[in-house]
Order: structure tokens, then C-alpha cells, then sequence
């Protein structure tokens, strides 16, 4: 078992929401963290919010040389990384294809920019911030976790192919990245694993359709939103349990989508 104690967290997104809340759950560990973000009053803000070692650094995850810089100022800060979070994320739903209810024709359509933001941020920004992470913490013989944020979303959410195809890749990408880690004799030491949330109360929602969030909550079976509190105790159990590795951790309250089931 790992401890968090003087343990380093990268966390991207860590002005808001679960990326916020991971944070101050790891410095109430006794752990070191370097959070990221893309809004420096938002980081601001987080920082006065938080308790302990914590350094912040603005990025913007989809840019090559943020994330470089994110990944070395935790080295430079606090000569380690042992938690990798990637939590930077985006909602921008909308339909593929939205039809007229009169006509039954095409009055809309996803513009390739609504499509192409949510890919850059919760994909690539996501490839950019583990693959600079990674890097560091295999030059500098560390020993932890990769934790990315997949979603229920990953199951096929109507209204969010954006949304869904980028966290369908998170679900993917812990056994890629376990496979090759293994291939190279780094895997007992460096592992990747991805929590799966349902929806969790955090300001991502307020971008939501509120009508089409209350219906999916009556599908809930613990009846409410899942706290971020619950997520960010998740990552940390998987961080410090090493069996835990190469796969998707679901927390959704029971939520089986679109049925009562
Ligand atoms: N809240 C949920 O219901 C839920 C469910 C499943 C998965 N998730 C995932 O959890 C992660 C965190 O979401 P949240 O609910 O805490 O949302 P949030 O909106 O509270 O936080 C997201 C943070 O990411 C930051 N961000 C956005 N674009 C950025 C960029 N280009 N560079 C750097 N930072 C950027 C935002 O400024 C914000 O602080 C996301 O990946 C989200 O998809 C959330």
C-alpha cells in the first residue's frame, strides 16, 4: 500500500470541482500538490481555499508546452510526482443532428467547433498532461498512480457525442498505458487506472440540460448526486492500493442508464 503522506498530486481542473476537492483531500493526507488550471483568478481563488503545500500553475491543457511546464514545476517544487490527475474536462452537448418536430428535416447540426473544443480539452489535454508526466516521473524513479476521469458518459450519453467519444477513451487508455509501462518493467511501479463517476454535484452540471439531469437522477437508485468528496476518496483508495491498476473504477450510486433495471 501507498502513502499519501508527502506524496506529489498533479492535478489538472484543480480550480474547480473534483479536481478541487482531490486536492484538498490529498493535503488533508499530508500530501504536496501542484494544481492547474486555465483561469488564474479561479486558481486564485482554489489556493485561498486549500491548506498546506500547494503550488498553482496556470495551463491551458490542450497547449504542448503548458503541459511540459506543469510537469516540470512539480519536479522543480517538490522533486517528485506520484499522483497524476488529468481532471481537466468540458461539457458542450448537443445533437449530432437536431431535427424540426414539424417537418421531421435537419435544422441543425454540431458545429466541428462544439465537437473539436471537447475532444482538444478532454482528450488531447489529457494525452499532453500524462504523456509530460509521465516522462518526469519515470526520469526521476517514481513510484505511483495515473489516474484519469472517465463517466458514465463513456456508456454512450444521447446529446454528448463529444462528451462521450473522449471519456469512451479514457476508458481505453489504462490498458494501453498499463500495457506498454508493462512491456518496459515499469508497471509494478508506475500504474494507470481510470475512475468512471456518474453525476456528481460539481459546477461541470450547470452546463447540463436541467430537465434532462433531473429525469436521469430518478434513475438513480441512492437518489441523489454522487459528492465530489466520494470521488476524490476513490482515487486515493486506488492510489494507494497497487492491485489496483489497468482499468475503469465505476461510482454512479447505482445508476444504470436509461432503465430502473
Ligand atoms: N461532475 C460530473 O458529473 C462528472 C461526471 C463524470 C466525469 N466528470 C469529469 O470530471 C472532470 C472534472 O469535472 P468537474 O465536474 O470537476 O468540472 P468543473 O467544471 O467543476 O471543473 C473542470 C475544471 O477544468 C478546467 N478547465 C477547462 N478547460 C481547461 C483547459 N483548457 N486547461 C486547463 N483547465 C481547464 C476548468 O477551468 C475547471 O476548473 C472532468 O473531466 C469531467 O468530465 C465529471
Amino acid at each position: 500500500m501507498l502513502e499519501i503522506k508527502n506524496a506529489v498530486a498533479v492535478i489538472t481542473g484543480g480550480a474547480s470541482g473534483i479536481g478541487l476537492v482531490t486536492a484538498r483531500y490529498w493535503l488533508q493526507q499530508g500530501g504536496k500538490v501542484v494544481i492547474g488550471d486555465i483561469s488564474e483568478e479561479a486558481l486564485d481563488r482554489a489556493v485561498q481555499t486549500l491548506d498546506g503545500d500547494v503550488v498553482s500553475v496556470v495551463v491551458d491543457v490542450t497547449r504542448e508546452a503548458d503541459a511540459s511546464r506543469l510537469a516540470k514545476q512539480a519536479i522543480a517544487s517538490f522533486g517528485r510526482i506520484d499522483l497524476v490527475a488529468p481532471f481537466a474536462g468540458i461539457i458542450m452537448d448537443g445533437l449530432l443532428v437536431a431535427t424540426d418536430r414539424e417537418t421531421g428535416k435537419v435544422k441543425g447540426k454540431m458545429s466541428l467547433e462544439k465537437f473539436q473544443r471537447v475532444v482538444d480539452i478532454n482528450l488531447t489535454g489529457v494525452f499532453l498532461t500524462v504523456r509530460e508526466c509521465l516522462e518526469q516521473m519515470i526520469n526521476h524513479d517514481c513510484r505511483g498512480l495515473i489516474c484519469l476521469v472517465s463517466s458514465t458518459g463513456s456508456l454512450g450519453t444521447a446529446g454528448q457525442i463529444n462528451y462521450s467519444s473522449t471519456k469512451a477513451a479514457m476508458s481505453v487508455m489504462p490498458k494501453v498505458i498499463t500495457a506498454e509501462l508493462f512491456r518496459r518493467g515499469l508497471a509494478d511501479r508506475i500504474r494507470c487506472a481510470a475512475i468512471a463517476p456518474g453525476y456528481v454535484r460539481t459546477p461541470i452540471l450547470e452546463n447540463m440540460n436541467q430537465k434532462a439531469l433531473e429525469k436521469i437522477l430518478g434513475d438513480v437508485p441512492i437518489g441523489r448526486l454522487i459528492e465530489p468528496e466520494e470521488v476524490a476518496s476513490l482515487a486515493c483508495e486506488i492510489f494507494r492500493n497497487e492491485a489496483l491498476t489497468g482499468d475503469v473504477y465505476y461510482i454512479h450510486g447505482g445508476l444504470r442508464l436509461g432503465s430502473r433495471g
